[in-house]
């Protein structure tokens, strides 16, 4: 019989969805969901760190996101700098690695200067953990990037048509993650909306039914438990 594989993942990808439903579900403003989102996100990057998992990717902001009210947009964007100014202090001190990535650009010059500021305080040389955050990034957006950035390169000459490989294909990527080993989506919904594409080709995928303000660390200590009872044959006949 084939063997669990009985390790906790290396890297792990949220896509935290339900902040709007748990709002609703306790009458509140959906920016007060997206505020106790940031909770959540406080105590799962706790977790990950006593586990020791090298990764975590959480999703913040798709590109498809900037459909919703201006009103709900701008209190994300302020979100991002309230939850920048008070969790950077913290993350020092658990040597946590913190990345942006996706068209950030698209966020305008005050968000853009607290992300540079929140990278370069937390830029460890032997981070205990990367943890990466999606914002304004869709995984399609991610793929026309990559194929647009090596054709440049070809046509530059600077790569060898026959050398473009999978490790190119990352480097390309916006993404500072090559694989997820476990992707956790919230909120109930079987679907992957366009995160980390390339990146999730053979990544364990958990769905939970609990709106991400509600998913506590106990949850994810139960998912990370749960990967390590999987059998990982990556096509192999084990
Ligand atoms: C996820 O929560 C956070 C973002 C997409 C910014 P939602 O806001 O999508 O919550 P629901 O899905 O509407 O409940
Ligand atoms: C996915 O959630 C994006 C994030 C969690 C940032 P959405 O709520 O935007 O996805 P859909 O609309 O349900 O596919
Ligand atoms: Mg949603």
């Amino acid at each position: 019989m084939a063997k669990n594989n009985n390790k906790f993942p290396k890297n792990v990808g949220i896509i935290m969805d339900g902040n709007g439903r748990w709002a609703l579900k306790n009458s509140l403003q959906v920016s007060q969901g997206h505020k106790k989102g940031v909770d959540t996100v406080r105590e799962i990057v706790e977790v990950s760190v006593e586990k020791k998992i090298k990764s975590l990717t959480l999703y913040a902001f798709s590109s498809e996101n900037w459909q919703r009210p201006k009103s709900e947009i701008n209190a994300i964007k302020n979100l991002v700098i309230d939850a920048i100014n008070d969790q950077v202090p913290e993350l020092k001190e658990q040597r946590v690695q913190l990345k942006f990535f996706g068209h950030l650009e698209e966020f305008g010059n005050k968000v853009i200067n607290k992300i540079k500021y929140a990278e370069s305080e937390t830029n460890f040389e032997d981070p205990k953990l990367n943890l990466n955050i999606a914002l304004s990034y869709g995984g399609q957006q991610d793929i026309l990037d990559i194929v647009k950035g090596i054709a440049a390169d070809v046509l530059d000459k600077k790569i060898n048509l026959k050398d473009i490989d999978q490790k190119i294909i990352s480097e390309f990527s916006c993404a500072p993650v090559e694989s997820i080993d476990l992707l956790i989506r919230t909120g109930g919904d079987k679907r992957v909306s366009n995160f980390l594409l390339y990146q999730i080709a053979y990544a364990e995928i958990m769905f939970i039914d609990k709106f991400w303000p509600d998913f506590k660390k106990t949850d994810f200590i139960e998912c990370l438990n749960n990967f390590k009872k999987v059998s990982r044959r990556f096509g192999k006949r084990l």
